[in-house]
């Protein structure tokens, strides 16, 4: 209520209609964004097809580029079009965030829809709806009622994107199955995503093309930034981004389902997600910008207050280390179990671990604790195609008593959070939604972790195309009726669909942490995170699960996590998610003094400040907590030694703040020797400044609470 009522007292809206009914023929039309610095211009070509271009400032970003579709069983929408219409409107509000990187955020734009028609019959029209932003374009397409039709199959969408350069360009291969690939920095003209076909840790990949996957982030000679994405993915296909190296253009390729041999199947009328082009002069301004919010629909689900961000500790890491299973070592016959009495002993998920981890959170703030592995099923998931019926919701492992730890979490103030592992089939999964959330909502466990590891049942579906993203959607809709978040793992991308549906809190969508403890290509180089606050994390909230401490990773002489141990802790505060697991094993974090960072870390924010950084080489980004007025900031690097400089005006006029800095020592390097760091404590106000040397992989995490 409190939100509404704010939003109502700050919104403004200047509405200026100018609607016409004439045809417009071959005329352009533009619209500029509020301080007119980005403008986009739509026109009819010689053969009405449509076109559009986009400009920032006097620099043409988007050069001519069409817009067309192909349909099963009726002609493509190319050409031989006319404007039949047109509505441009103006729109200023601020809305509250329930959770986020900040509390209030500007939806300031300038919006063109022109309305379209064919020339001869059948005479099909289509809406195009612009709005330009300060930071950014945003397209889309309504498809209107058709005589005679009550639905449309899609089997390509072409919107162009033609740049205007050959930009360095950060991108992921436009894999139908997976977003966890590393991140690579090319020239656009030398993209090519088929060398990133078979890569031995992937359960699941399928890399039809030369095509990227969203967000793409370009740096153009002149400095200028350009990220490519979508808004509100809603029953519609993700859109990957066909590359054409020697014409510079892109063009968009729908994930398909070779089950139904289209892309989208939609009832008409409907509109497509929102096309995206953030733009910015300073690469820190793409992690600024709220361009993929502010294009989704406001609030749905009102107050979510039973939602706390929270960080989290968890029965996860000890099993990708090998230190523990997620399986209980049953006989397991599809969906029947056979306890012989004979367990391996290795399993994690018991009643006296969970218990301990519990203990451990209880003991140093941590609001969650998340158990993998302790339900039925786990015998037959990974390296299985006959997955389905497989995995129960439901039922507990014979050594995990899911009542007592509930029970004795509550009595320690903590939170349980429930692990739904898919294996990817989602139909097994939907059989049971509703049960499984009952019972979580009945022991008052309101956040799941779901996941959907391997190739998706039935054959010929695949993670991103419009069935899965319709599932995606029901588990986070069905949720919300009961109170329940969800934290996607193998997840849909993130289009920002939190700011609609707010008990989306988190997901995976990239290469975690967990790569660092098995992957066989020597795990995420110092620069992934670099990379990733640039691209990935525009989408939104990452569930990246930082906070190792045992970098070198004991038992495990092929794996180690690329960064310092300083790095770890400065993660907190870049990569954004409410909610943040301390990942690595209680007996690592007890008595080491880093562990204070994280303890005292916030997870939810008032604002947040993007001091500097360049894409793939360094960030540091100050955040401010919200309801106590600290201040965190966090700084990493890539594998360069850097000197970064922090100018401290962000804080707050006349207060004094005890500053805590954990930094890289002298010696620190993320390979030879990443724990080597220091913690020094001084007092930080308004007018101070400082740098600070981090080490080759290295970081630096300060906290600055307020001095009494
Ligand atoms: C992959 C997830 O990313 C990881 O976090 C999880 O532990 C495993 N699947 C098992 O569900
Ligand atoms: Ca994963």
């Amino acid at each position: 209520m409190k939100m509404l009522y704010r939003l109502l007292i700050t919104l403004l809206v200047v509405t200026s209609l100018i609607s016409c009914t004439r045809t417009i023929k071959n005329k352009s039309l533009s619209i500029s964004s509020p301080s007119e610095i980005n403008s986009v211009t739509f026109f009819l070509a010689e053969d009405g097809s449509a076109k559009y271009m986009v400009k920032h400032n006097e620099t043409m970003v988007i050069d001519t580029s069409s817009m067309s579709f192909d349909f099963k069983n009726q002609a493509s929408l190319q050409r031989g079009l006319k404007v039949i219409g047109k509505t441009n409107k103006s729109f200023n509000e601020t809305w509250e965030m329930p959770w986020g990187e900040q509390r209030e955020v500007q939806n300031n734009y300038n919006e063109l829809i022109i309305n379209l028609q064919e020339e001869n019959a059948p005479h099909r029209k289509m809406n195009i709806h612009f709005k330009a932003y300060d930071d950014g374009i945003g397209f889309r397409y309504e498809f209107l009622a058709q005589e005679g039709k009550d639905s449309l199959t899609i089997t390509d969408e072409n919107t162009e994107f033609k740049l205007t350069g050959d930009h360095t360009t950060f991108w992921i291969p436009g894999d139908w199955d997976i977003y966890e690939h590393l991140y690579s920095t090319t020239p656009f003209s030398k993209i090519n995503a088929i060398t990133k076909r078979n890569h031995p840790n992937l359960a699941q990949s399928y890399i039809p093309e030369n095509a990227v996957n969203t967000p793409v982030t370009m740096r153009t000679s002149e400095g200028l930034h350009l990220s490519f994405h979508e808004a509100n993915l809603t029953d519609y296909a993700d859109m990957t981004l066909k590359i054409d190296t020697t014409q510079l253009r892109m063009t968009s390729e729908l994930v398909g389902s070779d089950r139904f041999q289209h892309k989208v199947k939609r009832a008409l009328p409907f509109k497509t997600p929102w096309r995206t082009i953030q733009i910015s002069d300073k690469a820190t301004e793409l992690i600024d910008s709220k361009l993929i919010l502010n294009l989704n629909e406001p609030n749905k689900l009102g107050d979510v207050s039973w939602f706390k961000p929270k960080k989290y500790v968890g029965i996860w890491w000890e099993m990708h280390v090998g230190k523990s299973t997620w399986d209980f070592g049953m006989t397991q016959d599809m969906g029947t179990w056979t306890n012989d009495g004979n367990p391996h002993g290795k399993h994690g998920a018991t009643t006296e671990n969970t218990m301990r981890y519990i203990d451990f959170a209880a003991a140093n703030g941590f609001g969650g604790v998340l158990v993998e592995g302790w339900n039925t099923g786990w015998e037959h998931w990974i390296g299985f195609d006959d997955r389905e019926g497989v995995f129960d919701f439901v039922t507990p492992y014979p050594d995990y008593d899911l009542q007592k730890v509930v029970q004795y979490a509550k009595d320690k103030g903590v939170e349980m959070i429930m692990h739904h592992e898919t294996s990817a089939a989602p139909r097994t999964y939907e059989q049971q939604l509703d049960t499984a959330q009952a019972l979580m909502d009945h022991l008052g466990i309101r956040s799941v972790k779901t996941g959907y590891v391997g190739k998706i049942i039935p054959d010929g579906e695949y993670h991103h195309g419009q069935w899965m993203v319709n599932h995606y959607r029901k588990v986070v809709e069905s949720a919300a009726k009961r109170n329940i978040a969800i934290n996607a793992h193998e997840p849909i991308k993130a289009t920002g669909l939190r700011r609609t549906l707010p008990n989306e809190i988190s997901r995976e969508g990239l290469r975690g942490q967990e790569f660092n403890a098995w992957a066989t290509d020597g795990g995420n180089p110092p620069e992934h995170l670099p990379i990733v606050a640039f691209t990935r994390m525009l989408a939104g909230p990452i569930d990246f699960t930082p906070g190792v401490f045992d970098i070198k990773i004991k038992g495990k002489p092929n794996n180690q996590v690329n960064t310092t141990l300083a790095q770890q802790l400065a993660l907190y505060v870049v990569i954004y998610s409410p909610i943040q697991m301390a990942c690595d094993l209680p007996e690592n974090y007890e008595n080491h003094p880093a562990l204070q960072f994280i303890r005292d870390v916030g997870v939810d924010w008032e604002q947040t400040v993007v001091l500097n950084g360049e894409v793939g080489d360094f960030v540091t980004i100050a955040r401010e907590e919200r309801g106590t007025g600290n201040w965190f900031v966090g700084g990493i690097t890539d594998e360069m030694r850097r000197e970064i400089f922090v100018n401290f005006d962000f804080l707050e006029e006349g207060i004094e703040y005890e500053a805590i800095i954990y930094r890289d020592a002298p010696d620190a390097h993320f390979k030879n020797n990443p724990t080597s760091y220091g913690i020094e404590k001084t007092v930080i106000t308004k007018d101070s400044n400082a740098s600070f040397i981090l080490a080759e992989g290295g970081g630096v995490a300060i906290s600055l609470k307020i001095k009494n």
